[in-house]
């Protein structure tokens, strides 16, 4: 069966870093040859399953169609070979379907040793004060969408945590014009957009004028806000300075020094809890998370947010000595940036990462009125990506390279 073929199974743009040399059917799958000496086995069913063909993917929007149930049990790639073009053909029986797969996209995705394509920069921890990277940025620059300043600071958010603006204008529609830009804005239960300010009828420690030491936000939510937008309107106060930290740092200051205190925050679940008169978000976790590699993802740092917790006498006396330990490597000022946040300054963030703060300020000085939302973290990886993926396109159209468009 000759179905029509899609160039790639995504809209995404594959270099050929390598070409095919050579191609053999083999018990349960497909080996290949590559021409830097590097051979690869893929499954037959990992192979079939992303054949570029309209019956298998939907030629407009490019997702699977067919379910694993739907190819026969018995399915074997009964030739493969490389075509003129340099693609893998494979011929797959009892369907008698031809697939072709281009070169670039099979090594983007060979199950052992992929290339790393869509692979995002490392992210670099605050290791001293010379490392402490909260970098600012040409905001109109980035309001502008001119594109390697914008894409600056979205990097810098990623592997810094942290990306600055200044010299916009000090004006509300910044919020959210500018957080739109990565991606939609993260309603709460503070709305899709709060103005943090002294008010008598303040829901949280960020509505009074008093020091808030450096915290994570909404650490009672199942799944914790990603990013935090806060600009500046106005700031004409004594007092109110901006903290930063890296909580990525802390974390592996604390590693370092106790590693039995690291594994506590790790593993030992404790409650979280809003103090509202109008919700009531409650969570279980730990205060350091991590990703299914073991690599550290998120604290819930906001330590105002906790409930009293249950457990043994001896793992809530070790869970304080460990989360007072961190509090006091988080308050290091050795470990912080204090900035005063001027009217037309953003401060753009990591909301699972970087923990960020205030001095008191006093309210009968003059105003403080930052304006600010949330948005997640995946989104600004998201708006990384297609960013990446548009140089690549640029790439390949300027080097008339094979484009899955
Ligand atoms: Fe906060």
């Amino acid at each position: 069966m000759a179905a029509e073929q899609l160039i790639v199974p995504d809209f995404d743009t594959y270099p050929v870093t390598h070409a095919l040399e050579e191609a053999w059917v083999i018990d349960g799958g497909v080996k290949l040859r590559w021409d830097d000496g590097l051979e690869s086995r893929l499954p037959v069913l990992w192979l079939r399953e992303f054949s570029p063909d309209i019956s298998t993917f939907h030629a407009i929007t490019r997702e699977q169609m067919i379910k694993l149930t739907e190819i026969p049990a018995d399915l074997i790639a009964s030739e493969a070979t490389i075509a003129q073009d340099g693609f893998l053909s494979v011929l797959w029986e009892p369907e008698s379907l031809s697939s072709r797969y281009h070169p670039g996209w099979l090594r983007a995705h060979i199950p052992d040793t992929p290339d790393a394509i869509f692979a995002l920069p490392e992210r670099q921890l605050w290791r001293d004060a010379d490392h402490k990277k909260a970098t600012w940025f040409d905001g109109n620059a980035v309001r502008e969408g001119r594109h390697g300043v914008f894409k600056e600071w979205v990097e810098a958010i990623h592997i810094h945590g942290v990306g600055l603006l200044r010299g916009l204008p000090a004006e509300p529609a910044i919020i959210p014009e500018i957080p739109d830009l990565i991606g939609p804005v993260r309603t709460t239960n503070f709305g899709s957009i709060y103005e943090v300010i002294n008010r008598p009828d303040a829901n949280s420690n960020a509505f009074t004028a008093i020091a808030l030491a450096a915290h994570t936000d909404l650490a009672t939510r199942e799944y914790v806000p990603g990013l935090q937008f806060l600009f500046c309107l106005v700031n004409d106060v004594v007092g109110g300075n901006s903290i930063l930290a890296d909580g990525f740092s802390i974390a592996e200051q604390l590693k370092q020094e106790s590693a039995e205190f690291y594994e506590v925050l790790s593993t030992v679940a404790i409650p979280f809890g809003t103090k509202d008169k109008n919700s009531d978000y409650r969570y279980t976790a730990p205060v350091l998370e991590h990703d299914c590699e073991g690599k550290l993802s998120a604290l819930r740092y906001t330590y105002w947010l906790r409930s009293p917790m249950s457990g043994s006498f001896d793992t809530i006396t070790t869970f304080y000595a460990a989360f007072r330990r961190l509090q006091e490597i988080a308050n290091d000022p050795a470990n912080q940036i204090d900035f005063r946040l001027n009217p037309g300054e953003m401060m753009a963030f990591d909301n699972r990462r970087i923990l960020h703060g205030r001095a008191a300020f006093d309210p009968a000085s003059g105003k403080r009125l930052l304006r600010g939302c949330y948005g997640e973290r995946e989104d600004l990886e998201s708006c990384l990506r297609i960013l990446n993926r548009k140089e690549r396109k640029r790439a390949a159209t300027s080097r008339h390279t094979a484009s899955s468009e």
